[in-house]
């Protein structure tokens, strides 16, 4: 480790202190590395803690990864990659085995095994959980391990951008670093690694109904996008069906996984009596059920006209109490109800991206140096849609391969391959006005893309701090509007319009929304001009993060003119494999997005996954 007030030094950097962070950082340390930690918040406080329902392993007899394989296969509408969903599911095993091993206080069974219960798209009841409070207890876990073995953490360190070489080809380019605003000192600094590992996680403040916390803005992946790496199906948003409706808290898919519920304003539990799930009701997956809610309320049987209730009180007292207590708490604290006397009132909510920074199943992206792993980056284990149960064996099985990889561990060759290299053969024609045209006018300090003229490693950070030091000065120095309310008109072109039913105009809409958010953004300037803990300046950096992010959902959402998975289009009701079983690639080709195509890998060690009808 070299240090100086204004550079440090490591072999692996890992951007963020989420589960996937956590994990990618132990398992560099293990391979020897001199790893450290650069995150926005401290490590507990991240957004994994709010991960509520569990971990899908196959870890009991009558259960086979196989099975595991397959359901994660069909979860994902056939756009998940078979290399990298055979690897989280083979994998998943002995991860979770792992954190039992580190003192994760799962739940357990009376002979002492640990609990497992169904989730929605499962073949067996496979989730491993730690209450309805997975997440919290698998952040400590990991984090106690960080600790023990002396892991550097930068905390309250916010990574504005990358500091990556300038080549024109993005696959030729090398990244040798970031640089972060120190929110408590206000100083800008410079980290040089060899590996720079991004595990940001998801970007739900797109969009103003959210599970998502606050600090989820999408930096990684807009980082990463800015610096040329293509972003992956970035169309593909999941909505989870059961959130608070005045808050957008999540409410467990355990809940329904324990046997809870949902009823329409007819008391009929809809999900049967109206056909939507013939067989698995409730817990058919995500996709399904956020469909089924939504219709309910337009047909006009939703509750008070806006959502449906989830009932556990037949569930009795002692079982919600021993496996969802957690759930209680939020119901009562947030939206006033009690759990155990009346239902939960529900409707869906955004809650995770599938798409995100284009890796292979060794966490590697196209630009050499730099990693992603956990929910901002696509790998693809998660296709169109992600099952319950799926993000956190992601975090861990992803988050360790990108850890050990960078720190020069051989995993073998990755068959997924990435960059604008990749690209299939038969493209797909647009009909969709992709190019924003050039960014005339735009500020370059305000909006820089990452991308430095030195080759030196040590001159490519210090000239990106350089720029972003720049950048820092105009939005304080400057005057303009606050980002505040650009982001807000940007959450709801986002929440009216990319939502779970998806229209061409309306998708067009919302691109023209995204556009002249970005236009007003050239003007955007930080009204509090103090240094220390300026959250001012570090929410003006994150909402042009977000129309980034926005941006490349929007395009993804209005080139696919397909029905797949969480993706709905009213003018396309059907699945068409002939022309879509493809991965969507957004790259940033200098601020006027280009979209391309690479094929769907449904090829896997032992069997080719054939495209079925899928239904629950
Ligand atoms: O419903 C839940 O507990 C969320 C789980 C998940 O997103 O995997």
């Amino acid at each position: 480790m070299t240090n100086n007030a204004t550079m440090h030094e490591h072999d692996v950097i890992v951007v963020g202190g989420g589960g996937a962070g956590l994990r990618a950082a132990i398992a560099a340390e293990e391979e020897g590395a001199d790893v450290a930690i650069v995150t926005k918040l401290h490590p507990v406080r991240s957004h994994t803690g709010a991960a509520e329902g569990g971990i899908n392993a196959a870890l009991r007899d009558g259960d086979d990864p196989k099975d595991h394989a397959y359901d994660t296969m069909k979860g994902s509408d056939y756009l998940g990659d078979a290399p990298a969903i055979e690897t989280l599911c083979e994998t998943s095993p002995e991860e979770t085995i792992q954190l039992e091993h580190w003192g994760m206080p799962f739940s357990r069974e009376e002979d002492g095994r640990v609990s497992q219960r169904p989730f929605g798209g499962l073949s067996f009841p496979r989730t491993t959980y730690a209450g309805a409070e997975t997440g919290h207890h698998l952040l400590h876990t990991m984090y106690e391990q960080v600790v023990k073995r002396g892991v550097t953490v930068y905390d309250e360190f916010y990574v504005m951008d990358l500091a990556v070489t300038d080549h024109p080809d993005p696959d030729e380019r090398e990244c040798h670093g970031c640089i972060a605003y120190n929110i408590k000192s206000g100083d800008l600094v410079g980290f040089k690694a060899d590996g720079v590992i991004l595990a940001t996680g998801g970007d739900g403040q797109a969009f103003d109904h959210t599970t998502n916390a606050v600090a989820n803005t999408g930096d990684g992946l807009a980082m990463a996008y800015r610096a040329g790496v293509p972003v992956e199906d970035p169309e593909f948003v999941q909505f989870h069906p059961t959130t608070l409706p005045s808050t957008g808290v999540l409410i467990s898919e355990g809940v329904r996984g324990e046997g809870g519920i949902l009823y329409n304003s007819e008391g009929e539990r809809f999900l049967f009596e109206r056909g939507y799930a013939n067989n698995d009701g409730e817990l058919a997956s995500r996709d399904v059920v956020a469909r089924a809610e939504l219709t309910e309320v337009s047909e006009g049987r939703g509750v008070n006209d806006e959502y449906v209730d989830l009932d556990m009180r037949h569930l009795g007292e002692e079982r919600i109490v021993d496996r969802l207590e957690n759930i209680l708490h939020l119901a009562e604290d947030f939206e006033g109800v009690d759990g155990l006397e009346e239902p939960m009132p529900v409707k869906p909510g955004q809650h995770y991206h599938m798409g995100g920074i284009e890796t292979d199943e060794n966490g590697e992206t196209c630009v050499s140096g730099l990693y992603a792993a956990g929910e901002c980056a696509c790998v693809s284990v998660h296709g169109s849609n992600r099952l319950g149960g799926n993000a956190l064996p992601e975090l861990i099985v992803f988050g360790a391969r990108a850890g050990y990889d960078a720190a020069g561990r051989d995993l073998g060759e990755a068959r997924i391959d990435t960059g604008p290299g990749a690209r299939s053969e038969t493209e797909t024609d647009l009909d969709t006005p992709v190019s924003p045209g050039a960014l005339d006018g735009a500020e370059p300090d305000a909006v820089a893309d990452g991308g430095a003229l030195a080759t030196n490693a040590e001159a490519v950070v210090e000239d990106e701090l350089r720029r972003q030091r720049e950048r820092v000065e105009t939005l304080l120095e400057r005057d303009g509007i606050n980002h505040a309310e650009i982001r807000s008109d940007l959450q709801d072109a986002m929440t009216e319009f990319v939502n779970v039913f998806r229209e061409k105009e309306g998708l067009q809409q919302a691109l023209e929304a995204i556009r002249d958010c970005r236009e007003r953004y050239q003007n955007v300037a930080v009204a509090d001009p103090s240094r220390t803990f300026n959250t001012d300046l570090l929410h003006t950096i994150e909402t042009r993060n977000l129309i980034d992010v926005a941006e490349t959902i929007t395009l993804g959402a209005l080139a696919r003119d397909e029905f797949r998975g969480a993706h709905w289009r009213k003018e396309h009701q059907e699945r068409k494999d002939d022309e879509w079983l493809k991965h969507t690639m957004i790259s940033w080709n200098g601020g006027d997005p280009e979209v391309f195509y690479t094929d769907v890998i449904l090829e896997g060690e032992e069997k080719t996954y054939e495209p079925k009808i899928r239904s629950y």
